[in-house]
């Protein structure tokens, strides 16, 4: 008889271990499910006792806005982290975990001499993330290569999206109350001289951007036809701060932690950036990272 590996459970887990942000705090449950089977099991002990949950990935645009998590935080462990070439030798299709690195996948493709994937390049976080969110660069992202998702409904229900269902947008997909368990996709065949070619045009493109500071990333959407870091940047806000959170002086759509940023200095700032740019010039900005409200989350049902 084939046994279902147990989730593992950690208690009172250091927050800021869990997000690139690093934002201080403690998370009273995380459990990670190594396997599909015994997160589909976990999903619906879940869902049969109500109680709320939070799904989290590589942790790279998700901001905690509290620093108690009572609601268990799930986890992708070792059975969603692998990467394989599926149908025809150079066909371009792969396979792949959604807790894989998107660097793995990136290094992997270009090792097959696959193209599409260039724009991930530095990009931290896992697949199944970028896929959710629709990750990308410079109009190229994501959803261009995802043929098929497979996952499960917040309640353990499996669930395959073909092409014709998934919608991506700007940072956005119709996945977000799914979990994205694995991902099928469909790359171009090209000479990893030219693929390394566009990794280094890429590279070159985020040269502006914070390196090695404690961030989410850029914190903004892109407002239609402007650019949310030109504009903060505009209102000599860089270098601003609240506590420890301050709005990077390298690229104005970074908000970065300092050292000692709380949730709520993070949360202060976000706030004071988007009332400044609305008073100024009208315009509304929108989160690009996940905010999240412990207090909020909800149960399956
Ligand atoms: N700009 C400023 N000041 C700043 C930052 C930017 O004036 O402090 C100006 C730049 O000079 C440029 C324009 O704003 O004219 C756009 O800046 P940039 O080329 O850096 O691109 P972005 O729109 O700010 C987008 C993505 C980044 C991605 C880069 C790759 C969004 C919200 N951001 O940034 O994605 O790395 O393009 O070129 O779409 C992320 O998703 O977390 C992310 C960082």
């Amino acid at each position: 008889m084939m046994t279902i590996p147990t989730p593992s459970r950690a208690e009172n887990v250091d927050l800021s271990t869990l997000t690139t942000m690093a934002t201080p705090g403690v998370a009273r449950l995380v459990i990670t499910a190594p396997d599909s089977d015994s997160l589909q099991g976990l999903l619906r002990d879940l869902a049969r006792e109500h109680e709320p949950f939070i799904l989290l990935g590589g942790g790279s645009n998700t901001i905690f806005t509290r620093r108690e998590v009572q609601p268990a935080i799930i986890r992708l462990g070792e059975g969603f982290d692998f990467i394989e070439s599926i149908g025809e030798p150079r066909g371009g299709r792969l396979r792949t975990g959604a807790a894989t690195n998107l660097t793995t996948v990136l290094q992997f493709a270009l090792r097959q001499g696959l193209m599409g994937l260039e724009w991930a390049v530095g990009i931290p976080g896992t697949v199944g993330g970028a896929v959710v969110g629709n990750a990308g660069a410079r109009g190229e992202a994501m959803g261009d290569s995802v043929e098929r998702v497979l996952g499960l409904t917040r309640a353990g229900e499996p669930v395959c999206l073909e092409r014709g269902d998934l919608h991506f947008e700007y940072r956005d997909s119709n996945l977000r109350d799914l979990v994205v368990t694995e991902i099928e996709l469909r790359l171009e065949p090209g000479e990893p001289d030219a693929i390394r070619a566009r990794m280094a045009e890429f590279r070159a493109a985020r040269r502006g951007q914070p390196y090695g500071d404690h961030s989410s990333g850029c914190v903004f959407r892109n407002p239609s036809g402007d650019f949310a870091g030109r504009l903060i940047d505009e209102l000599g806000l860089k270098g601003f701060a609240v506590g420890e959170a301050r709005v990077s002086p390298a690229h104005a759509n970074f908000l970065i932690n300092d050292g000692d940023a709380t949730p709520e200095d993070v949360v202060a700032l976000i706030e004071q950036v988007r009332q400044r740019v609305r008073e100024s010039r009208g315009i509304e900005l929108r989160t690009e990272v996940i905010l999240v409200d412990p207090d909020t989350v909800e149960a399956a049902s």
